[in-house]
């Protein structure tokens, strides 16, 4: 059977139904059915639509579904082992970093990737990090605190103070 397009999203190998035109973000919400992805501003600058493509997050609604063929898609479903909240998560969780929740996803990805490939990121690369997500609740005080937590929480972890 031919297939339009095919990827893993979360582990799971995917066969996709889609058009020429469409793009990841929608493929995922509505072919694959997981909604946590979400769609903003549609024009890359929001960052609601994140996700991790290869291990990088990217904004889904700038990537054409078909060239995300034979890729790794990880969406922010992924992240949480069953009931139990990923660190990131928890941070996030403890410090209130969330209003309407709309950029959440985008920011827990960001944070977590953060965390994995800058593990000593100091103040000006957490901002950098977190950039290109934007709250429109404009709660940013509390989501920095939570980033900026993280990663000295995964600093003490790694013994690295
Ligand atoms: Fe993709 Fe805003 S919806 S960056």
């Amino acid at each position: 059977m031919s297939c339009p397009l095919r990827l893993t999203v979360n582990g799971v190998p995917r066969c996709v139904e889609v058009e020429t035109q469409t793009l990841l973000v929608h493929a995922i919400r509505e072919q694959v059915g997981l909604t946590g992805t979400h769609v903003g501003c549609l024009t890359g600058d929001c960052g609601a639509c994140t996700v991790m493509v290869d291990g990088e997050t990217t904004k889904s609604c700038s990537v054409l579904a078909l060239s995300a063929e034979g890729t790794e898609v990880e969406t922010v479903e992924s992240i949480a082992d069953g009931d139990e909240l990923h660190p990131v998560q928890e941070v996030f969780w403890d410090e209130f970093a969330f209003q309407c929740g709309f950029c959440l996803p985008g920011m827990l990805l960001t944070a977590k990737e953060l965390v994995e490939q800058q593990p000593d990121a100091d103040e000006g690369e957490i901002l950098r990090a977190i950039n290109g997500n934007l709250c429109r609740c404009t709660g940013y005080n509390t989501i920095v605190a939570a980033v900026r937590r993280v990663v000295r929480e995964a600093r003490a972890e790694r013994g690295a103070g």
